[in-house]
Parts: C-alpha cells; sequence; structure tokens
C-alpha cells in the first residue's frame, strides 16, 4: 500500500520511513530540502533494503502539487511532516510560517478529502502552552500560542477538525509530540540541525563532540526539584513507530471518529540537568555547561499522560532517556567522525 510521507527526510520523517517500510508498506517522500538533504535517502535505503519513491516539491505550489497526486492516484495515507519549526525565526517572519505550514495542509487536505484516506498530522504539545495539571491529558486546553510556530500547529489541528467534520471519508488523527530526540540505533540517520541548535539535545551533543565550547542550561531557579525545566524526552524511533500504528488503526479498524487527537510521550519527565547526567553516563564524557538566565517563552514543566495512547493505540515507549541520549551521542559521533 502507497503512503505519502511530506517532510521524509528530515529527523522524524526519516525515521518513520523506515518503519513503514519495515512493516511492507510502499513509501513516497515529498521534501523541498529546504531543512534537509537528498543523502538521507541513502542512510534510509541502507537502513532498510529499500530505496523510496522521492520527489522534490515544495507543497505551497498548488498547481504541482495537483499534478503529483495525478500521477500518483494510488495514495492511500498522508502522514504530515513538512513545516517550518523554529520558534524564534517564525516571530520574525510570521507570514513565511503562515504560509508554509496551512498551504501545505490545505492542498494535501483539498486531494484526500476528495479521494478518501487516512491522514496523520504531526502536532506538538506546544498547544498546551504551561499545562496547569500534569501529567497533561488530551482534555487539557489548549492555550493562547505562544509563538506563530505554535499557532501553525493549533490551526493546522483546527483546520484538520473542521475538513473531518464534513469529510466522513477523511480519516485523520493529529499526534502532539513530547521532546523528539535521540536517532536510529545503525546511526545511519538521525537529526541534522543547520547551523547553531537551538533544542537542548543536539546542543549537548555538539558540545560534547567539541563543536561548541559549553552549554548553556537556561534557568534553575524553577519550581522543580533540582531548578531547571522539565520535558518529556522521547527516542525519536518510538515516535516513528507510533506513527505506524496510528496509520494502521485507522486503515484496519472502525474508530468511533474520524478524528482524533494523542499525546506522544513517555509519560515521565526530566530535567535539564538529568539530562545532562545521562549524556555524561552514556559517553563517559563530562560535559562543559554554566546555568544562565532563563530563556523568555520557557514553560516550568510539560510531560504527557500517555494513557490514551497506550490504551487505544496500543502503543508505548520503549526506550530510556540512557537509550536515547546513547543513540544521539553515536550520532553525533558518527556524522562528526565517521565513526560509529
Ligand atoms: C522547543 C520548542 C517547541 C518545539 C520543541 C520541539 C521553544 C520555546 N519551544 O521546545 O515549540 O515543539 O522544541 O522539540 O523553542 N535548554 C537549555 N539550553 C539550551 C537549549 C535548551 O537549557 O541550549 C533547555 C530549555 O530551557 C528547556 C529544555 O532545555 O527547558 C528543552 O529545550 P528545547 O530542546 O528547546 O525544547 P522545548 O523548549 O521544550
Amino acid at each position: 500500500m502507497k503512503i505519502l510521507v511530506t517532510g521524509g527526510l528530515g529527523f522524524i520523517g526519516s525515521h518513520t520511513v523506515v518503519e513503514l517500510q519495515d512493516k511492507g508498506f510502499e513509501v513516497v517522500i515529498v521534501d523541498d530540502c529546504s531543512n534537509a538533504s537528498e543523502e538521507v535517502l541513502e542512510g534510509i535505503s541502507s537502513i532498510s533494503g529499500q530505496m523510496p519513491i522521492f520527489e522534490k516539491l515544495n507543497l505551497r505550489e498548488k498547481e504541482r502539487v495537483q499534478e503529483f497526486f495525478k500521477r500518483h492516484q494510488d495514495i492511500k495515507g498522508i502522514i504530515h511532516f513538512a513545516a517550518s519549526k523554529a520558534v524564534g525565526e517564525s516571530v520574525e517572519k510570521p507570514l513565511l510560517y503562515y504560509e508554509n505550514n496551512l498551504h501545505s495542509l490545505i492542498y494535501l487536505l483539498k486531494w484526500m478529502s476528495e479521494k478518501g484516506g487516512a491522514f496523520i498530522f504531526s502536532s506538538s504539545c506546544t498547544v498546551y502552552g504551561q499545562a496547569d495539571e500534569m501529567p497533561i491529558t488530551e482534555d487539557a486546553p489548549v492555550k493562547p500560542a505562544e509563538s506563530p510556530y505554535g499557532n501553525t500547529k493549533q490551526m493546522g489541528e483546527e483546520i484538520l477538525r473542521d475538513t473531518c467534520t464534513v469529510t466522513p471519508e477523511l480519516k485523520a488523527i493529529a499526534l502532539r509530540y513530547f521532546n523528539p530526540i535521540g536517532a536510529h540505533p545503525s546511526a545511519k540517520i538521525g537529526e541534522l540541525p543547520i547551523g547553531v541548535p537551538q533544542n537542548l539535545v543536539p546542543f549537548i551533543t555538539q558540545t560534547g563532540i567539541g563543536l561548541r565550547p559549553e552549554l548553556s542550561v537556561f534557568g534553575n531557579d524553577y519550581p522543580t526539584r533540582d531548578g531547571t525545566c522539565v520535558r518529556d524526552y522521547i527516542h525519536v524511533v518510538d515516535l516513528a513507530r507510533a506513527h505506524v500504528v496510528a496509520l494502521e488503526r485507522i486503515l484496519n479498524t472502525k474508530q468511533q471518529s474520524n478524528y482524533e487527537i494523542f499525546n506522544l510521550g513517555t509519560g515521565k519527565g526530566s530535567t535539564v540537568l538529568e539530562v545532562i547526567d545521562s549524556f555524561q553516563k552514556v559517553s563517559g564524557k563530562e560535559l562543559n555547561y554554566k546555568i544562565v538566565d532563563r530563556r523568555p517563552g520557557d514553560i516550568t514543566e510539560a510531560y504527557a499522560d500517555t494513557t490514551k495512547a497506550n490504551r487505544i493505540l496500543g502503543w508505548k515507549a520503549q526506550s530510556t532517556l540512557d537509550d536515547a541520549m546513547r543513540s544521539a551521542w553515536d550520532w553525533e559521533l558518527k556524522i562528526r567522525r565517521g565513526n560509529s
């Protein structure tokens, strides 16, 4: 069965392609390569033994999207990762973010609602803002977005929900990711941040390997067990598997509703200092870090209640924080030194 993965050369997309191929799906990737390289295809095929079909395509180009679908009438499902995702850049260039993230979604949904099929949408725990209660369930209220990026995720969910309401042939699931980290255990694919990483784990591994002099820990005066912020770090391979399970749910079972939402996390929160400790343990390296002021816009804590995904999808994250940090470190060693 043919599945379209948009943004399939990216961090989460590439891991999901491998898991789909492992389950026998035929994958077509479209990616505009704005934040990913065609070389990722080699990594994917050397893990799975199969080269996915690939088309370089910008999903904002409506005519080209229509033309693409005319050539791939047999696509039965879409997993939609392609989106701009830098929070800071979205504040500076809001129109770019609204155009990139919403036009692409609308053009894909236009096609899928005519043909019918499965649609999986990459959403984020950012929609909860600072939730009032931990762990966060799917029923927690959606808070006003802190950035245009966050707003595109909220609006994307609304566009999807409203489209599903009037289109019974369209069956969709929005997946709200907590903090994806790590890399494939083969160290053949992983995260490739361009420039200075904004996220914690790539910054740690780049500091560990000597690319950055030190990590800044943004604040140690939060009301948490050691004063640093708490997040739910999930191994990217666990996250990738959840996409396959969600797709299979749509394709193989009759759901009560044609639009569902699931949190994807481990259910366990870790502080920034605990992540550093884990890195030091698995790498055997001491990490150079200093405590600095809080980063504006950071929330104190966010970790998932995963009961709904466990019960309904039958999915549970398997990897520990140490497993994820080890894979992130192996990947960093591989890309910088060519040895894994
Ligand atoms: C960020 C995004 C979020 C996005 C998610 C994807 C912001 C405000 N939020 O979440 O919208 O969905 O990435 O992974 O950017 N930290 C440091 N030093 C660093 C970097 C991070 O101490 O150099 C701390 C942060 O303060 C935070 C934790 O590490 O407590 C995780 O940060 P990060 O990886 O940027 O993720 P989020 O802020 O949770």
